[in-house]
């Protein structure tokens, strides 16, 4: 999008008014593998898009926070306060807990009008919610010059959504956003918060998302269920082994203790979490060597894992996961996010592509009564300034 289309729309809501506009942008991100291992203390491999949300932002000498959106219908005037609270499910609310997050750092903002646009699809697990709050805590960080690191702005984004929104979410959404890098994805302990930037060349092969249009919204989802079960799977754990998390458990470790477990459910959840782990370090081998046969099979085992021991795909990722791979040139394809719906993620081989897209929207279109949606997006830098 155009610097100049961002000002004119916001002139458009707001009127012209002697002080400067500001520009940011914050990406969305996908998750090439390590699904669920985020706030489990393991690893991940994300990578930010080109895709995002752009905020236009601009200091007032009024008390109060304005808010707009293109996306979104809903609009808010809020009087600016000692404290801020939670209102409804509107997407006001993820500003609003970076705002309430930083006061409770210690920093005030004053009055603000703020213009969100964004070509992120809304539920489609790319993180459009941590998308708007990285870059509204990037941006506030940079208006009020408070001075924290970009990790200091990850950590504060997933404090908001942890308690502010109420998502018992990881770390992985805002990292991807926070540290993006073009045509890299991340590899990242999310224990010590260690990470490497790997890059992502897979020869003649495209980076292929695709939507299930069967929306889901996180705070509804079972994703806190799954965040109780991994804890009660670490409790019954710790009996016998020294961990704090299931990210500390190798998949020998796992064998030896498993009868730990009684519950079978649990048991599967466990298993996922720590086979998963092992999966992405793999994986990241694999694709640094050029073994790329082998990081799509990882990827097909990842999403194999997330449907029979996680258990959270469900009929529409299932059905697309499987007509995908049935296609010629495919190298690999997974759900990504935290499933429930969402996308998937897959590598196809260009000079199959076209046939690809065609043969899977039908099938998926047979199969389910849904249409497809299909995303190209490059593999982009993360959350930045723009003018
Ligand atoms: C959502 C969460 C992430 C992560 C994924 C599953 O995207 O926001 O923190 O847990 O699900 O890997």
């Amino acid at each position: 999008m155009k610097s100049e289309d961002l000002i004119s729309r916001f002139l458009r809501i707001y009127g012209q008014r002697s002080k400067e506009i500001h520009l940011y942008f914050g990406p969305g991100r996908v998750n090439l593998i390590g699904e669920h291992t985020d706030y489990n203390g393991g690893f991940v491999f994300p990578c930010a898009l080109s895709f995002g949300t752009y905020l236009a932002i601009r200091k007032t000498s009024e008390p109060f926070l304005e808010f707009h959106s293109e996306g979104f219908e809903y609009s808010a005037i809020i009087p600016l306060r000692s404290q801020y609270h939670r209102s409804g499910k509107e997407w006001v609310n993820y500003p609003l807990g970076i705002i309430e997050t930083y006061r409770q750092y210690g920093h005030l903002t004053g009055g603000l009008q703020f213009f969100y646009s964004g070509n992120i699809p809304a539920a489609a697990g790319l993180s459009s919610s941590a998308s708007i709050e990285m870059v509204t805590a990037f941006a506030l960080n940079d208006l009020y010059n408070w001075n924290y690191s970009i990790l200091d702005q990850i950590k504060l984004s997933k404090k908001a959504e942890n308690e502010f929104i109420g998502v018992n979410c990881g770390i992985m959404d805002m990292f991807s956003i926070g540290q993006g890098k073009k045509d890299h994805a991340i590899l990242l302990d999310c224990d010590s918060l260690e990470f490497q930037l790997v890059p992502v060349f897979v020869k003649d092969y495209s980076l292929v998302i695709t939507n299930t249009n069967k929306k889901r919204g996180l705070g509804d989802s079972k994703y806190n269920e799954r965040v109780g079960e991994c804890g009660k799977a670490v409790e019954c754990l710790s009996k016998e082994l020294k961990i704090n998390s299931l990210g500390n458990v190798r998949m020998e470790q796992f064998n030896a203790f498993a009868h730990l477990i009684p519950d079978p459910v649990i048991f599967k959840r466990a298993r996922h979490v720590i086979s998963e782990n092992d999966r992405v370090l793999q994986a990241v081998k694999a694709l640094k060597n050029g073994k790329f046969a082998m990081f799509g099979e990882l990827m097909i085992q990842s999403h194999h894992s997330l449907r029979d021991d996680y258990e959270v795909t469900g009929f529409e990722l299932d059905s697309l996961v499987d007509i995908m791979l049935k296609q010629k040139g495919v190298l690999g394809a997974r759900m990504t996010g935290a499933g429930f719906g969402g996308c998937t993620v897959a590598f196809v081989k260009n000079e199959c592509l076209d046939e690809f897209l065609e043969n899977v929207a039908t099938a998926y279109k047979e199969k389910t009564g849904l249409q497809a949606e299909f995303y190209l997006p490059e593999i982009d830098d993360g959350v930045k300034k723009l003018i």
